[in-house]
Formats: structure tokens, C-alpha cells, sequence
């Protein structure tokens, strides 16, 4: 119960920036909550030091309590100052976390608190690992977190045969996808899309007025400059045709999570080298026949050796449907 409320907590923080959604909640011996506290961003309080001046400001006094936290505790100094010791400068007797930290710098923490005599246990709770689950790919697998984006047709065209692809969806998928663009840390193209398209690949979502604008990423050798992709700094040409070169250009720039918004040469090349986490398919009920493909040749030549993504999804968006699959491992 208490976990479910740190999880809502943690919901609170943004989906995007290098550190992960993390609430807490400190709680009594008696059951009674003391204080709670999620956190909004880097460079402010994490959860645990917020939750303890919560509990200050209510005027509890937190000695003997537990702190229910979705994430280990830190024990490094990063931004701010270790976790584990604003837990036991409290005078907090348990902690129980929901999700091991994976990351190399900032895991251990239950250890620590273990050894200054706190009770502190790993209590499994899968809600908190699923949201962060981007999170958590991206600091296991070493790299940012991929979700590769395109809208098609019902014969899984992208672009007409003479390169027009305004629009194929409705104005419910492109406000969704605007939505998803404002939880990521970077949109990616290849030099392609920004020729032919000019796209500004910013984040629009409706009812959000000042939305979270993602790094602007261009993949490809041919120089676009003058495009609407440089109007600002907020953006780089990553001149190359690796993806690996690309995703460590982006962790460069503190990279957690990336859209990958086509054109179906780049959508092809991460496809191809492994690197895509996660698929997001707007499919409208149209059919062009000729055109552009999703994707190219990935090199499978049999039903058996066909991709298959996992945890599916397919909603509704007007008339238009959006379907979501997660592929490679990715955390449980
Ligand atoms: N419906 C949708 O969701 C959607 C989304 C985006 C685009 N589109 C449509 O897709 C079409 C553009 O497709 P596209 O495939 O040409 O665009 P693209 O994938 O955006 O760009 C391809 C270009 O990127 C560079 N590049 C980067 N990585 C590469 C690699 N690994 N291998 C080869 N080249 C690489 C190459 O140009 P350099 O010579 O500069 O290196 C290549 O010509 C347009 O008609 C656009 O409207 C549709």
C-alpha cells in the first residue's frame, strides 16, 4: 500500500532528464504517514531528502520510522548529496525500496544503510519498475532507450510515391504523438526526412502550454542547415551513418530516451543493428499501394526469423489506431 503511494508520487516527476521518477513515503511505527516526496528533476531534492522535509514541515519527527522509497537510495554524491545519509541522519529505522538501482554509481545503497544499522530490504513491486522502465533500459543496456516512431497506411506505406506524407493520421495521433515527444529526452531524424519534410520536430501536445522541448537530433552526411530543425541550439547533426555513433553522441548529452521519427532508411538502420527498444505504429485506415515502407530489408528471410515485440498495445485515436510493442529486453 505504502509502495502504491510512493509509485503515484513518483508519477508526479518528469519522464524526462538523466535521472529516473522516484517518490517516497515515511511512515510510523503506527501506521501513521509522516511525511512524502517525489522527485522533480535533476538538480532538485530526490525523493527521500524531499519526503524527510515534508515530514519537517509537518512538524513529525521521523526517528524510528520507515521510509518506503520505489528506487534504492542513493549512496553517491551526484548533483546532490547521498540519499542514504539524509535517511540516517533522520534517524530512519527501515527502508524498503522497490527497484534495485542498476546504476553503477549510484547502486548499493541498501548496503550501505544496511551497514550504519538501518533495516533496509528490497521489496519487489513491479508497478515501480514499469514506470521506469525506459529508465532502467537505458542505464542496463549502457545506451539511450530507442522508440522508433512512424505513421503508416493500412499497406504500411509512410510516404506516397512522390515523398508526401502530410498527413497520414488525424489530429488525435499527431496531438499523441506530440505528447510522447514531450516525455523524451531527444527526437532523432535521418537527413532525409529534413529535406523532403522540414519537419520542426517539437513538442506540441495540446493542453500543455509550455511543454518540455526534446534535443533535436539529425542523423546523416548531407548538410541541412537552413532547415527548421536549426532555428535554435536546441539541436545536432550527428554526421554519420552508425547508430551506435549516434546513441553515444546523444548519452553524450545526457541522453536517457529517444524518438526516432524515421525516415524509413534510419527507422531500417537502428532495426538492422539491434538498437530499437520500443515501436510506435500510427495506423491510419487508408491504402496508397505504391509509396515508401515502414521499413526496409532487415535481412530476414523467413516467418521464424520475424521480430517480435512483447506487452502490446492498440488504442483508439479517432479514426486512426496506435499500436506499441516492446522489443529486445528491456527490464520485467
Ligand atoms: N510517415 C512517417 O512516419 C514518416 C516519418 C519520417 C519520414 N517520412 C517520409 O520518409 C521519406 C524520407 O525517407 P528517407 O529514408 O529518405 O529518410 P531518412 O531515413 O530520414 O534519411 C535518409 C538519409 O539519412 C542519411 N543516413 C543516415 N543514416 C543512414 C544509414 N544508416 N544508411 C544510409 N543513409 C543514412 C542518408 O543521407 P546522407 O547522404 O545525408 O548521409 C540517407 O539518405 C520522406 O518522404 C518522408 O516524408 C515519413
Amino acid at each position: 500500500m505504502h509502495l502504491a503511494r510512493a509509485v503515484e508520487l513518483a508519477a508526479r516527476g518528469p519522464a524526462h532528464g538523466p535521472n529516473p521518477r522516484v517518490g517516497c513515503v515515511i511512515v510510523a511505527a503506527d501506521g501513521t504517514m509522516l511525511g512524502e516526496g517525489w522527485h522533480r528533476g535533476a538538480g532538485t531534492p530526490h525523493a527521500e531528502p524531499a519526503a524527510l522535509a515534508d515530514a519537517r514541515e509537518r512538524g513529525h519527527d521521523v526517528a524510528g520510522a520507515t521510509a518506503y522509497v520505489t528506487l534504492e537510495p542513493c549512496s553517491h554524491t551526484g548533483r546532490t548529496g547521498p540519499c542514504t545519509d539524509a535517511l540516517a541522519a533522520a534517524g530512519i529505522a527501515s527502508v524498503r525500496f522497490a527497484v534495485e538501482d542498476p546504476n553503477p554509481q549510484a547502486a548499493g545503497g541498501g548496503e550501505v544503510l544496511r551497514g550504519r544499522g538501518i533495516d533496509a530490504r528490497h521489496a519487489a513491486y513491479a508497478p515501480a519498475a514499469a514506470l521506469n522502465r525506459r529508465w532502467l533500459g537505458a542505464v542496463e543496456q549502457g545506451r539511450p532507450w530507442v522508440i522508433v516512431k512512424w505513421a503508416q497506411t493500412l499497406d504500411g506505406r509512410t510516404a506516397a510515391q512522390d515523398g508526401t506524407s502530410f498527413w497520414i493520421t488525424g489530429e488525435e495521433a499527431r496531438a499523441h504523438a506530440h505528447g510522447v515527444r514531450a516525455e523524451v529526452d531527444a527526437i532523432l531524424v535521418g537527413t532525409g526526412t529534413v529535406v523532403v519534410d522540414d519537419p520542426s520536430l517539437s513538442a506540441r501536445p495540446p493542453h500543455i502550454e509550455d511543454p518540455h522541448q526534446p534535443l533535436r537530433a539529425v542523423l546523416g552526411l548531407r548538410d541541412t542547415f537552413g532547415a527548421k530543425v536549426w532555428r535554435d541550439d536546441n539541436a545536432i547533426a550527428i554526421r554519420s551513418h552508425d547508430p551506435h555513433e549516434a546513441l553515444a553522441a546523444l548519452a553524450a548529452r545526457e541522453v536517457r530516451t529517444v524518438v526516432v521519427e524515421g525516415g524509413g532508411t534510419v527507422t531500417t538502420a537502428f532495426l538492422r543493428a539491434g538498437l530499437v527498444d520500443e515501436v510506435h505504429a500510427y495506423i491510419a485506415p487508408a491504402i496508397l499501394g505504391a509509396g515508401t515502407s515502414a521499413v526496409g530489408d532487415l535481412g530476414i528471410g523467413t516467418m521464424g526469423g520475424a521480430l517480435r515485440g512483447r506487452d502490446v498495445t492498440a488504442t483508439a485515436l479517432g479514426v486512426d489506431t496506435l499500436v506499441t510493442a516492446f522489443f529486445q529486453r528491456g527490464p520485467q
